[in-house]
Parts: structure tokens; sequence; C-alpha cells
């Protein structure tokens, strides 16, 4: 039996969801035609926005659907950066955090490229926390040349997690729009987009229980956000294309049973996470913990393994019926340093040698067991391999 310690890459889905996502696939309707087969569909799918809704502490008319977390935070930056450009052509800097996920450093690096955008990457220090201070003083300074400001609310690496309130909080006083990728964080940790201050937060169903490739952007009330794609003119004219109800209807059962069962989830998977973390420090003393003592997720213990590819070890491990992760080192099958562990301060070496656990409802302390039974051989072959850089 494979032992599966990725929940961060994707989570199994929920039976009962699975449930209603079949139930739904089969119900015919468009949700955008008048007929009573159109009307049904659009019924499900406002239904499932109200219970999105409900999970998340937002009004249903904020919550855009979208296929998934990438789509959610391409809409979200691009579309903040061209209608705060469009306002006021000196807003022209998007500031963030060299740690964030791919989604989200990509299409800044893209508006920088094409759109006359400038990227401004705020600091963080060796465990991943995001220099807030930084940020309130570059604002006093150059408040006034901002288009938007994105923080992910939980590092999917690393795991660690950011005062994203006190972000909105900084923001506010000069009136700049925050976007958060909150991914990671949603259905481990508390998630009140009504409390948080956020403009815009992006959301996904695969990571919490529900299917691949439907997500949302939830985007507040009084924010004008510019579309990607243009057509029919569906959720709000800010992301055409036919609705898909089977799947929010799932990704909404899915986002409410992870909110309900946040408090025992959180329980469980940090108990699991603490054995982990002694298991790993006691076999492999030299590991290193990467968020330290910052603030994290329950669920995500990540740590550098010294003299070693993080891939060798994770080939390894897989061998002998594990699955985990570096974190997302691994892109489109080319294997590098994690640009996280980078920005962190980690030199290439260090960055290459990581190794990430991240747990769910359906572990168990055997399936610990089973990890760290397979970890000293799986890391002394790691070890004889070296490290290379690609
Ligand atoms: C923090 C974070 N943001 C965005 C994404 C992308 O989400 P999706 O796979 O739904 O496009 C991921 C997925 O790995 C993620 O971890």
């Amino acid at each position: 039996m494979v032992v599966y310690l990725d929940h961060a890459a994707t989570s199994p889905i929920r039976p009962e969801v699975l449930q209603r996502y079949t139930d739904y696939l089969t119900v015919l309707g468009n949700p955008s035609s008048v007929h009573t087969a159109g009307q049904t569909s659009r019924k499900a799918l406002e239904e499932a926005r109200e219970e999105i809704a409900k999970a998340i502490d937002c009004n249903r008319n904020e919550v855009i659907f979208t296929a998934g977390g990438t789509e959610s935070d391409n809409l979200a930056i691009k579309g903040l950066f061209w209608a705060q450009n469009r306002k006021d052509a000196r807003r022209r800097l998007v500031l963030s955090a060299y740690t964030e996920h791919h989604a989200v450093i990509d299409p800044i690096e893209w508006l920088e490229r094409e759109q006359g955008a400038e990227a401004v990457w705020i600091p963080v220090d060796e465990c991943g926390v995001i220099n807030l201070d930084w940020l309130a003083q570059f604002l006093a300074e150059r408040a006034d040349e901002v288009a938007l400001i994105s923080l992910m609310w939980a590092n999917n690496e690393t795991g660690v997690v950011t005062e994203v309130s006190r972000v909105t909080e900084i923001a506010k006083r000069f009136d700049i729009p925050v976007h958060s990728d909150a991914v990671a964080a949603l259905g481990h940790i508390p998630v009140s987009f009504a409390e948080s201050g956020l403009a815009a937060m992006s959301i996904t169903a695969h990571k919490v229980g529900g299917p691949v490739g439907v997500g949302a952007l939830v985007v507040a009330r009084s924010v004008k956000l510019t579309s990607l794609v243009h057509g029919g003119g569906q959720e709000r004219a800010m992301r055409s294309g036919t609705m898909n109800a089977a799947g929010a209807k799932a990704f909404s059962l899915a986002v409410t049973l992870a909110v309900a069962n946040l408090e025992q989830h959180g329980t469980h998977t940090s108990e699991l996470r603490d054995q982990v973390i002694r298991g790993v420090l006691q076999i492999v003393p030299d590991a290193r913990f990467s968020r330290g003592e910052a603030p994290g997720l329950p669920d995500n213990a990540h740590f550098t393994f010294p003299g070693c590819s993080g891939d060798s070890l994770l080939f390894l491990l897989d061998q002998a019926g594990v699955c985990v992760s570096n974190g997302s080192a691994c892109q489109a099958g080319v294997t590098a340093a994690s640009h996280v562990l980078l920005t962190m301060g980690r030199d290439e070496a260090e960055a290459s040698g990581c190794l990430r656990v991240t747990l769910g409802a359906s572990n168990t302390a055997e399936d610990i067991q089973k990890f760290l039974d397979a970890l000293p051989a799986a890391y002394a072959g790691a070890r004889k391999a070296g490290y290379t850089t690609s």
C-alpha cells in the first residue's frame, strides 16, 4: 500500500464530493439558458456560490468561479494591474514576494516584460516570513506608484503563514488593493474573506478534497478588475465561459466539509506533523525544518537535507512506497533548486535538497512510521548520488 504524504500537491476527492459531482455531471442545461433545464443548472450553480460564501465568509456575489488557483491568480494580478494602471498610469509597481507560487510570480514577470509593470519583491527572512516593516516603509515613500500587492496566505512549500490582516491594514492607509493566494491556507487554518480586508483572494477545489479544474477568485464588491477572457460576460463579466455547475457544486461541498472539520483536522495533522519532525530530526540531525519557529500550517513539514539532492530522496522514497514532494521545485519535469528557499537565503545546494511532507485526514501514525522507516536508506542513497545542479 502506497503511503500518500503529498496532500498539498493535490488531495484525495472526498467520497461525498465525488457522489455529488457525478450526480450533477448528468444534470442537463447551460446555467445561462432561460429554459427550465438551464435554470435547474443555474440554481445548482447559485447554491454552490452561496455555500462557498458561507464557508469563507464573503458575500455570494463576490465568488467568481474559475478553472482553479492558477487562473484565479492570473485574473487577480493582471486584472487588478490593468484596472489600476488604466485609472492612473503612474501605478506600475506590483509588490509581491519571490517566495510565492509561480502562478503569482509568472504573471507578475509577464506584466513586467509585456505590459510596462515593474515588480518589487518584498524581502523575507530565513524562515520565509515577509518583512512587513519594509513594506510599510516602501509604501510610505512610493505608494502612489503601486498598482497592487499580492502576498499568499500560506506558503505551499514551507507552510509559513502570512499575517494577511496586517498586510491589508498597512495597504489600506494608502488605498492599495491586496490580493492573496489562499490556496494552501484554505481548509487548514481559518480563512475569512470579510475579516481579511482583501480586495481579492484565490482558492481552488483540488486542495480541499474537491475535483481538479475548478476554483474561484473572491473579489470584493467594490473592486474593479479587467477580465482576462472575453465572451459571454458570465461571472460579473470577469470570467466569460459556460459555467461549470457540477464542478461548483462539488467544490462548495468540499470547502464546506473542510471548513467544518478545521479544528479536528488541525489537531490530527499537527500531531502527525510533530511525529514527522521528531522522527526526521532523529534520523538526520543535520536536517533543517525550513520555517523554523515561524507560524505555519498544521499539515506541513518541510526540511532541507544536507549533501543530497531532493530529487534522489524523493525517487528513493517513492520506490519504498512513500509519496512525498520537494515542494514545487519540479515544474513540468524540469528540476531546479527551490526558488522559495533561495529567496529565504539558502544556497543552491541547500535549496536543492528539500523534502516536503503534507498530511491529510486519512493519514495515520503508521503511515508516518513507514515514511520514517524508509528514510534512513533513502537518505543514504541520496547522499551517495550527491547533489547536482541541472
Ligand atoms: C499556493 C498555490 N497557488 C496556486 C496553485 C495553483 O492551483 P491550481 O492547481 O488549481 O491551478 C497551487 C497549486 O499547487 C498552489 O499551491
